[in-house]
């Protein structure tokens, strides 16, 4: 068993790497000399993806050279039997930096025996800094004035479907499944005051740790995407499952996850939504 306190030097680890491919991802934001395709579907990828991943693995492979490491772009690293998995997202939300769209994160999240428990999800552009560890709670470190102020996360307390505000995304097998989110989508934007489509699943689940956001849910994602936010949401006070509200399953690429007040609503809700067929396309 992990007490909290035992967690502290892995958080300051993940945080210094945070920062550090942070100023990274803002240098080269905007001034991009290569943007290429990965596997076809709009999946892309920039130098700063790779520069950034290389700052992230150096400062953890230096500090825990024993641990394992499943990063996006390096794919699986270390030693594949440590209790200690580092799931790492460099550049979560690509296609928003590729277009200098300024909503992307660094996210950095430690799973030991399976499950997460470190979290940090780090916005350049707006340096906020999200941080949890499972007991330790979450909060979230951020600039005024040219210091740097924390303040603690709780979810929000909005307690219905109808009066909430949710996020969702759209994998990039969109176009070749008809498990597209669009029916999903479309639906739940009629029954809530609107569903947002951020383009950073760590800014999703950053969002709906710190209140901004009620719900969030959406499928395709990997380990590197909902590790870090997974911890920030559940010490924040909110509910992190499957669909269906049973255990959520990291292999599964689905997550649904709320304050905790809207989850049976919004779980049951789109158990009940069926694919809407007709949108899906084979031709791109
Ligand atoms: C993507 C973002 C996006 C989500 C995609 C992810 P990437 O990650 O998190 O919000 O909708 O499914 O793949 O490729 O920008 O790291
Ligand atoms: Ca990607
Ligand atoms: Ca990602
Ligand atoms: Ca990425």
């Amino acid at each position: 068993m992990t007490s909290s306190q035992d967690l502290q030097p892995f958080l300051d680890i993940a945080t210094e790497a945070a920062l550090a491919a942070g100023a990274i991802l803002r240098s080269h934001f905007g001034n991009l000399k290569s943007i290429e395709k990965k596997g076809g579907s709009g999946n892309l990828v920039t130098e700063a993806d790779h520069a950034a991943e290389a700052k992230v693995l150096g400062i953890i492979q230096h500090h825990f050279p024993d641990h394992a490491i499943l990063a996006e772009e390096g794919g699986k690293l270390g030693n594949p039997d440590s209790n200690y998995l580092w799931a790492i997202d460099p550049l979560d939300g690509t296609t928003n930096y590729a277009h200098s769209y300024p909503v992307f994160a660094v996210s950095i999240g430690l799973m030991v025996n399976n499950i997460p428990q470190v979290g940090v999800v780090y916005d350049p552009m707006r340096q906020e800094l999200f941080q949890a560890a499972k007991g330790m709670g979450a909060w979230c470190d951020f600039e005024r004035n040219g210091n740097t102020e924390r303040r603690p996360m709780r979810v929000s307390t909005t307690e219905s479907l109808e009066e909430s505000l949710l996020v969702s995304g759209f994998a990039y097998d969109r176009r070749q499944t008809s498990d597209n989110n669009y029916a999903e989508f479309c639906h739940l934007t009629d029954l809530t005051h609107g569903v947002r489509r951020g383009g950073s699943a760590a800014i999703d689940l950053a969002y709906v740790a710190s209140g901004r956001l009620d719900g969030y849910w959406e499928r395709g994602l990997s380990p590197w995407d909902l590790t870090a936010g997974m911890v920030l949401v559940e010490e924040a006070g909110g509910n992190v499952t499957a669909y269906d509200e049973s255990s959520i399953e990291m292999a599964s690429g689905r997550i649904l996850a709320t304050n905790g007040l809207i989850h049976r609503e919004l779980s049951q809700t789109l158990m009940e939504i069926k694919p809407l067929a007709e949108f899906v396309r084979t031709d791109t």
